[in-house]
């Protein structure tokens, strides 16, 4: 897979040795101009995203064959360097056929499994404005990384949905939520299917030769990269508009047989529940809204893909499900508006995410969040190993483990037990409006439920997402209540 080389790669290059111990610190502009990181230093997977550069806008264009899953394209990112620069890394996989910096031709070379690494055609000095233009074409789902993939090939196309990793299976980027940036997305396929991403749809599909048509999505609110998806097969697509004047737009594989009326009757309510949400969140961060409901047996997981969340089949077997959709909404305020800054920090998306599921439960009459709190911590005997994950440092292993999701919503429910409801529900509309198409950190957090209640939190914090084993409960914080 590796290629040209104009600009060696090797160390020993100009700068190469006095920018390398800055590897890993992207803050620390090196003194002669140098690589730019490979990674940016996040404590589970250090090497995703790049330092060096930060990306305004991808320019996604692609064409795709549903029966080979042959995709080809063009991306054109638009950055600007924040060090002077000799070379860059993108995180990428599929095969590169050519990259321009500035429009000059640019050495790149494969390096480990998924960077790409640019040599600048020309020095870059910090604060430039960069437009990268990489050429490629590949087969995503054959295209493994540590022996997976992300990239999802279904009978009638492909899903590209996945966390964290997703977006190096079809588009080159600085893979790390801390980079938000617009996009644009354009995909070629044969006439008759659907193409289905983020956003809104600038203009209405073009015809173009050879019984193709050519889709095109614009997201044009930042986002982070692994929120960007494409969903492309046989689908129903909906539009409407929202209470709330936003654009509405749901997409339902016709693979689902018996399930697709559940899936309708879930998330033809997302509107209804955004405006619930917005209620208690506050405004709704994005520029459309919407649910896709994923073919039949493609993926096992749910995903809240910025503006129209993506659904596996899976939850609709007994039936229709609402709480799936208040959780993947829940995560535009929560992941995607307010974006983990380290992927440790991953209770900040999946414990909200599974609050405001209790939440729902105590508007709709299925059971209070105390009702739920106690139901969850009696499931969980004392010596059981769910307690001895820490949700709010739960290891690069344990990203999506129960106790995140369970114990980090337990946390909440503490929280709102130990300021009060006024308080509480301050506190979260407080910390989407601090941090809105941002990114915040378990610590601001807390500094702002702190100053919201004038309480001192932290014993209540280190216990329930820090500290190993089942917390005692205490009076005022009991399940006995
Ligand atoms: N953020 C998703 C959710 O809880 C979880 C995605 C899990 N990813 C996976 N590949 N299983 O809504
Ligand atoms: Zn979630």
């Amino acid at each position: 897979l590796t290629v040209s080389t104009a600009g060696a790669v090797a160390a020993g290059a100009p700068g190469h040795a006095a920018a390398r111990s800055g590897w890993g610190r992207p803050a620390a502009a090196p003194a002669a101009p140098g690589p730019g990181s490979p990674g940016l230093g996040d404590s589970y997977f250090p090497d995703y995203g790049n330092g060096g550069y930060d990306v305004d806008h991808y320019d996604i264009r692609l064409r795709y064959e549903p029966a080979t899953d042959q995709l080809s394209g063009t991306t054109t990112i638009l950055a600007r360097a924040t060090q002077d620069l000799t070379r860059f890394n993108l995180d990428f996989v599929l095969g590169v056929q050519s990259v321009k910096v500035n429009n000059y031709p640019a050495g790149f070379a494969r390096e480990g499994a998924h960077e790409l690494v640019v040599t600048a055609p020309r020095p870059i000095v910090s604060g430039q404005s960069l437009t990268i233009v990489v050429q490629y074409a590949g087969v995503p789902s054959q295209t493994r990384v540590d022996g997976w993939t992300g990239w999802t090939k279904t009978t009638d196309g492909a899903l590209a949905v996945n966390e964290p990793e997703s977006a190096w299976w079809w588009y080159p980027s600085n893979d790390h939520p801390s980079d938000k940036a617009t996009w644009d997305v354009s995909v070629s396929v044969p006439t008759g299917v659907e193409v289905v991403s983020n956003g809104v749809q600038p203009r209405p599909p073009l015809a173009e030769p050879g019984n193709r048509t050519r889709w095109g999505w614009r997201s044009a609110t930042p986002g982070a990269t692994y929120l960007a998806f494409l969903a492309i097969g046989d689908y129903d697509i909906v539009t409407d508009t929202a209470p709330n004047g936003l654009p509405v737009v749901n997409a339902y594989s016709t693979t689902l047989g018996s399930l697709g009326p559940a899936a309708r009757a879930s998330i033809e309510r997302t509107a209804e529940i955004v405006d619930w949400e917005s209620g208690i969140f506050g405004p709704y961060p994005f520029e459309a809204q919407g649910g896709v409901a994923a073919p039949a047996n493609s993926i096992g997981f749910a995903l809240e893909t910025q503006t129209r969340s993506v659904y596996g089949s899976g939850f609709w077997r007994r039936g229709s499900n609402t709480y799936v959709v208040v959780h993947e909404n829940a995560h535009q305020w929560f992941g995607d508006s307010v974006s983990v800054a380290d992927w440790s920090q991953i209770w900040l998306n999946e414990g909200f995410a599974s609050y405001a599921e209790w939440l729902w439960s105590e508007e709709q009459g299925e059971g209070t969040a105390q009702e739920w709190f106690d139901f969850t911590y009696a499931s969980y005997p004392a010596d059981d190993g769910f307690w001895q994950v820490p949700p709010g440092d739960p290891g690069a292993n344990n990203v999506f483990d129960d106790a995140v999701y369970d114990r980090g919503a337990m946390t909440l429910h503490q929280l709102r037990l130990a300021v009060g409801d006024a308080a509480f529900f301050r506190i979260l509309p407080a910390w989407t409006a601090a941090h809105r198409h941002g990114n915040g950190t378990i610590a601001q957090f807390q500094a702002l439920a702190e100053q919201v209640s004038g309480k001192d939190l932290d014993a209540l914090f280190t216990t329930w997402l820090f500290t190993k084993g089942r917390p005692e409960l205490t009076a005022g914080g009991s399940a006995a209540r």
